[in-house]
């Protein structure tokens, strides 16, 4: 399995966009959180926005919405042509039906759940998805510490894809660095967010391709 960087645009200069989507050129995909001050305490952007992110990124974009209501909104992502569309479960009126829309519009669905909420209730869903997101941060703000004690979690997310043969991608999100990337690609992640710690460096392309290279060698 290939491990995948997503830096966060969170971290990035909201007045440069097309600059700071550059600086990530070399990445696999470009993170885009979108909160709305309800489902998180935090506002970023919206549709009009994410629709030129999409139209500038010289990378595929990966919506993560901290979002409530995604039943209505996500498709809209999806339709303006976003790669992945993640919504959180917590949220979500009917997943599989939202699941199945986005799949639909040709993005990939993914499903994210907050640090406390367990993977127990959803594992029969994953053929629907082809990405689970686990939190490892409350979602919200970027540049909080990793919870390692979500790494179990992670763990079995990753048994239960594996024994249903199913191709379904784990993306953590959350206080993913060089410090703690190798234990989530331990524990079973392939896909890795990183705001800060891609943004904060002097050297952006070194620190991808650092933070690649330690998730692969420590993915299994
Ligand atoms: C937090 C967002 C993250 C955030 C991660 O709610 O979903 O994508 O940008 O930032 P870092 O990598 O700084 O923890
Ligand atoms: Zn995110």
């Amino acid at each position: 399995m290939s491990a995948l960087i997503s830096p966060s645009i969170l971290s990035a200069d909201f007045t440069n966009l097309e600059r700071d989507l550059g600086k990530i050129a070399t990445a696999d995909w470009a993170h885009v959180d979108v909160m709305d001050n309800h489902f998180v305490p935090n506002l970023t952007i919206g549709l009009p926005v994410v629709e030129r992110i999409r139209q500038v990124s010289p990378i595929p974009i990966d919506v993560h919405l901290m979002i409530e209501d995604p039943d209505r909104w996500a498709p809209g992502f999806a339709e303006v042509g976003a790669q992945s569309v993640t919504f959180h479960a917590e949220a979500a009126a009917a997943p599989v039906r939202l699941a199945r829309e986005l799949r639909r519009l040709g993005a990939r669905a993914g499903m994210a759940i907050k640090p406390a909420t367990p993977i127990e209730p959803f594992i029969d869903l994953l053929p629907e998805l082809d990405m689970l997101l686990i939190m490892t941060v409350e979602p919200g703000f970027g540049g909080q510490s990793f919870i390692e004690g979500t790494l179990p979690k992670i763990e079995r997310t990753r048994k239960a894809i594996s024994e249903a043969n199913l191709d379904v991608w784990l993306q953590v999100d959350g206080g993913v660095s060089r410090s703690t990337i190798d234990m989530a690609a331990e524990a079973g992640a392939n896909v890795f967010v990183a705001g800060s710690a891609v943004y904060g460096a002097s050297d952006i392309p070194a620190e991808i391709a650092a933070l690649r290279e330690m998730a692969q060698k420590h993915t299994h």
